[in-house]
């Protein structure tokens, strides 16, 4: 598929600066295309067949990127936010300045997030009709029962329209403070702690492990990230 772009978008895109500035640096000739100085930033390119170096290092056109983050507590899952960190600006090394975060975690959740710039890919996971299983781990505050489990799977009232759909409870210990596995299919603003509130209890840790046929990876750490596989990426699209 042709996709040619001006040579000045072309490295906006890829993040080498303004597009005020890359006008200026074409026209002082610090850019080649296909190994001719080029001071032209109407010049038209067509990536993954030009080539196009600026200041001698080669820049190359990433037209789509997908990140796995293992989000930490204490950064909201926004673009921009105006007191707190947010998820973009953990990426060190954006290859894109069009990322964003597929869905939200709360501020206090930790885990599974995918960062990327494409926007049909996200509306696909997150379209509340295609019914995308999502995976949480969940400290909860007091004993979590069979009963609790036997409501998620009837669907409980959260205070919205309808109850919630079924969703699978997996116990993992019971006692003071319980741990749970928790998968569901929609993503209603604090959902799962929401449905654990409507059985009387309270989600004092919570983890995404999964969106999905993508999981989180185990080794990343709270706060790092990597690029998806390319298995990972075509499960993803399945
Ligand atoms: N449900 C919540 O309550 N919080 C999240 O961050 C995700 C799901």
């Amino acid at each position: 598929m042709s996709m040619q772009l001006r040579l000045d978008k072309y490295l906006a895109d890829m993040g080498v600066g303004a597009r005020s500035e890359i006008k200026a640096w074409i026209r002082k000739g610090r850019v080649t295309l296909n190994g001719e100085v080029c001071r032209k930033p109407e010049s038209k390119v067509e990536p993954s067949v030009d080539e196009v170096l600026f200041d001698d290092s080669r820049v190359d056109y990433v037209e789509y990127c997908y990140i796995m983050l293992h989000k930490p507590a204490g950064v909201v899952s926004a673009t921009s936010d105006n007191v707190s960190r947010t998820v973009l600006d953990l990426i060190s090394d954006k290859q894109r300045k069009d990322l964003f975060p597929v869905g939200r975690l709360d501020k206090d959740t930790e885990g599974l997030l995918l960062i990327t710039n494409d926007g049909g890919l996200a509306h696909r996971l997150l379209s509340p009709k295609k019914h995308v299983d999502k995976v949480y781990y969940a400290k909860v505050k007091g004993e979590v029962t069979r009963e609790d489990a036997e409501a998620f799977a009837e669907g409980v009232d959260i205070g919205e329209e309808s109850l919630t759909l079924p969703a699978r409870l997996k116990i993992i210990a019971s006692g003071e403070v319980s741990e749970a596995e928790l998968t569901i299919q929609e993503g209603k603003f604090h959902q799962v702690k929401r449905m654990f509130a409507a059985v009387g209890k309270e989600v004092i840790y919570l983890k995404r492990l999964s969106m999905g046929s993508l999981s989180l990876d185990p080794g990343l750490q709270p706060g790092e990230y990597r690029e998806l596989t390319e298995e990972e990426l075509q499960l993803l699209r399945d």
